[in-house]
Parts: structure tokens; sequence; C-alpha cells
């Protein structure tokens, strides 16, 4: 890998925005601003418990997960039609260009539309359709993730996969997300050996709040290629040395595990823990419109809070495209321009 020299920390923050990256780890629903769910329920005619924006935004304040959840659900019920869906994610896209997302892997949680009687085509359609808009229009490339809600059942799993089942050449993967604790990874094993079976990649939530032995079985169990979050296995030596010896990348997002109370102070976060570990980990947003910014926000403030380094940061945008599931020359694309921008920056040195 390219060999990284200092860069003064006031020429950081300008790098970190610059550079090229990959979003592994960000949840559409959760990059529905407050603005848009206004405006869409009032396209819609669905009424809504706030009376403004601001009382909205004033009741996003997260003591832990759940809490959080219970008003992400609530906020996703404005969503109806294909067109919802369309301009929810190029509403997304849009803002990770301006932050040099080269590419996104989105996820959707499909279970939290279909119970309210919105068809599984009317979500992944108006998805897909932003996405591929969004390639030619944005120069961005973005993929579908699905994910499975783990407080419900298996047998609402395996029925959400059925209902996918015919549009699954417009999803590159399935996903495990919602309530951790009390709902480990073998509850799903069935169903994901099942997606494995049809070729799909596989990730799943683990170690956010829940113990290093969900991150043991989504590896070992459900045979996931990447954790999100898992920055509990700092708790476990045998688990950090399997994930370092595997490289299986973590999807890291630190202003959610500040909101979300795993590290109440961004100073306290161990992204430069999981580095040093040699874990390929990654910076991303997981849900930016709840937690006080996008991808390019997550890395300034943890940057800032922690004291990492230019090298840091080639290494966390390096892990996201090696991490991503996109194809080697797309891979070898964006590391090249990487590199360049790097380049870039110390030519300018005075
Ligand atoms: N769904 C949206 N954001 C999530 C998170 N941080 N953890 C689990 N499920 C989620
Ligand atoms: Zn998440």
């Amino acid at each position: 890998m390219f060999k990284v020299p200092p860069v003064p920390a006031s020429r950081l923050p300008a790098l970190l925005r610059a550079m090229p990256k990959a979003e592994l780890h960000i949840h559409i629903e959760g990059s529905l601003e407050p603005e848009l769910i206004f405006a869409l329920a009032q396209r819609n005619g669905v009424p809504l418990p706030y009376a403004s924006v601001e009382e909205l935004r004033r009741a996003y304040a997260f003591t832990n997960l759940q809490s959080f959840l219970d008003i992400y659900y609530a906020g996703a019920s404005v969503l109806l039609h294909e067109q919802d869906f369309y301009d929810m994610a190029r509403a997304y896209l849009a803002r990770a260009v301006a932050d040099h997302v080269a590419h996104a892997e989105i996820f959707f949680d499909p279970q939290t539309h279909t119970a309210r009687g919105v068809p599984i085509e009317t979500v992944i359609n108006g998805l897909h359709r932003a996405c591929e808009d969004a390639r030619t229009e944005l120069g961005i490339s973005a993929t579908l993730i699905l994910c499975f809600l783990r407080h419900l059942s298996e047998e609402s799993a395996f029925e959400t996969l059925e209902q996918a089942q015919p549009l699954l050449d417009k999803i590159v993967g399935v996903g495990l997300d919602s309530s951790e604790v009390g709902h480990p990874p073998e509850k799903f094993a069935r169903v994901f050996a099942r997606c494995r079976e049809l070729g799909l990649h596989l990730v799943a939530h683990a170690g956010e709040e829940g113990p290093p032995a969900y991150i043991w079985s989504a590896l070992d169990v459900l045979k996931v290629e990447r954790i999100d979050h898992g920055v509990q296995a700092v708790h476990d030596a045998l688990l950090m040395q399997r994930l370092a010896q595997d490289r299986i990348a973590l999807t890291v997002c630190p202003l959610s595990n500040q909101k979300l109370q795993v590290f109440p102070n961004l100073a306290d976060h161990n992204l430069g823990k999981l580095l040093d570990a040699g874990l390929a980990a990654t910076v991303n947003s997981d849900d930016p419109a709840y937690f006080g910014g996008y991808i390019n926000e997550n890395f300034t403030q943890v940057f800032a809070a922690t004291g990492l380094t230019a090298r840091n940061a080639y290494q966390l945008a390096w892990n996201s495209f090696e991490a991503s599931f996109a194809s080697s020359a797309d891979k070898r694309n964006w590391e090249h321009q990487l590199k360049e921008v790097f380049e870039r920056c110390y030519e300018h040195d005075d």
C-alpha cells in the first residue's frame, strides 16, 4: 500500500472530506431528513404525532438503540409509493456525492414497509431506479442490501425472502438489523443458509450493543463476509485475532455509537484500537438524518476527537473499497483515485 507521509493537523479535515470513499453501512430509512418526512406525510396524507420539523428533531434524544428504533420506524411510516422510495434514495445519493462517496451499498428494511401493506416491489423498484439514475446522472455507484429485522421471526424473514425472490437481480446481498440484544444471529441460521445458496452476499449487525459471542455466531453460523458495527470485539482477544487474520471488515459508525450511548464521549471511541490491531475497519454514517451527520461528518468528528492520522484516513478509505462487493476492476480504479488525492495533497506542501 501507498506509504502515507504525515499531514499537518490543520489540513486533515479537508483531506478527509476530499478523499474518495465507499459507504457500506447506511440504512436508507435512516437518511430520511425531518423535512422530507413532513413533505411525504403531506403528499400522502399520513398523520404525524409531531406538529413541526423542529418538534420532531427535538425528539431525537436517544438513550440506547431501542429508543432510536422506535422513532426511526415511526418516521418510515410516510413512505407509501415507489416515488417516495425513489425520492428518499435520490436525496441520500446526492448528499453522498457531495461527500465524495464513489460507491454506496445501501441497506433497506422491507418488513418495515410490507407490514404496512406496501408491496415489496414498490420498495425495491423505487430504490433500484434511484440507484440506476444516480449512476448515470451523478456518477456514483450504488447497490442494495436487503436487511431482515431481527426482532421479527424466522418465518417472517423467510416470507420476506420469498417475496423478494423475483427481484433478486436488484440486490447484492442481505443483512440483519434492528434490536440486537435478545436476538442472536443463530435465530436466522436457516434464512442466511438459503440466501447463501442463492448466491447473495451476507452481512449482519453484531457487537453494536450485543456481546462478542454475537460476532462469533454471525461469522461461524451465518457465515457473513462483513460485520456491521462490531465495536464490542475489543472485549475478546481471540475474536480480534480472527477478524484481523480473515480480513473481516467492520463497518463502524462513530456518530451513531455516540448518539446511542455506546461511546457517549466520542474521544473514547475505539476506532483507533481496531485499526492498530490490524482490523479492516471502515467509517460510515448508519442513520445520518438521526445521528447528526453524513459520512464526512463521521470522519472529521472522530478524527478530531481521537487524534487519528492521515495514514489512518488512507487505510480507512482503502478498506472501504476493498471490503465492498464491487468488482475488482472498480476497486482498483477507486484505490488509484484515492492515491492520487493523497499525492496531490503533498504536492501543495509549503
Ligand atoms: N437499523 C437502523 N439503524 C440501526 C442500528 N444502528 N442498529 C440496528 N438496527 C438499525
Ligand atoms: Zn446500522
